[in-house]
């Protein structure tokens, strides 16, 4: 009996020992898994983020390349160094008086003469990899604001 109850009451203390051990590896355990997910929720928040506004920020790109031009944007980026300034007597956007009679010419052979160049302009305005699509959407933006 003393043998047994010589081993039943380590048996206890080293049980609860252990369980207090549990207990406070779990506690501590859960405190650590706290802050690692809220490092792993930073994280995921910021890649996240990241990716929506990558995906935001590409989609137009894909959209102007696979879908319909976006004239505007092709006009700002491609066009206007010559047409927002005159430059090199270009006609200015937005002059009504200067494109009246270039318009009245039709918008098709505005295209034309922007794809193929005219007088001082190059054809494309120098950018060969403007497709006939861009072309044509920026020339309509450019008419678009000369009328
Ligand atoms: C390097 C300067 C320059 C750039 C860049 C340029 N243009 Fe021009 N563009 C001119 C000049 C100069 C004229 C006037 C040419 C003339 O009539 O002698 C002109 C004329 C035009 C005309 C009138 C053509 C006509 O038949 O009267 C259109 C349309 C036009 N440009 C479209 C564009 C578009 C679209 C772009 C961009 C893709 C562009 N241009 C970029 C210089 C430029």
């Amino acid at each position: 009996m003393l043998h047994i109850n010589y081993f039943k009451l380590p048996a206890k203390v080293i049980a609860a020992g252990g369980l207090a051990l549990l207990f406070a590896g779990v506690a501590g355990a859960s405190t650590d898994d706290a802050d690692i997910n809220d490092e792993i929720e930073a994280r995921i928040h910021k890649i996240g983020t990241i990716n929506i506004d990558g995906e935001a920020m590409q989609k137009p790109t894909l959209a102007a390349e696979a879908g319909p031009s976006d004239g505007p944007a092709i006009y700002q980026g491609k066009c206007a160094a010559c047409h927002a300034t005159g430059a090199a007597g270009a006609p200015k956007t937005g002059d009504k008086a200067g494109w009246a009679d270039r318009i009245a010419k039709g918008e098709a052979t505005l295209i034309t003469n922007a794809t193929n160049g005219i007088g001082a302009m190059p054809a494309k305005g120098g950018y060969a990899d403007l497709s006939d699509a861009d072309i044509t959407a920026a020339v309509q933006h450019m008419i678009g604001e000369s009328q």
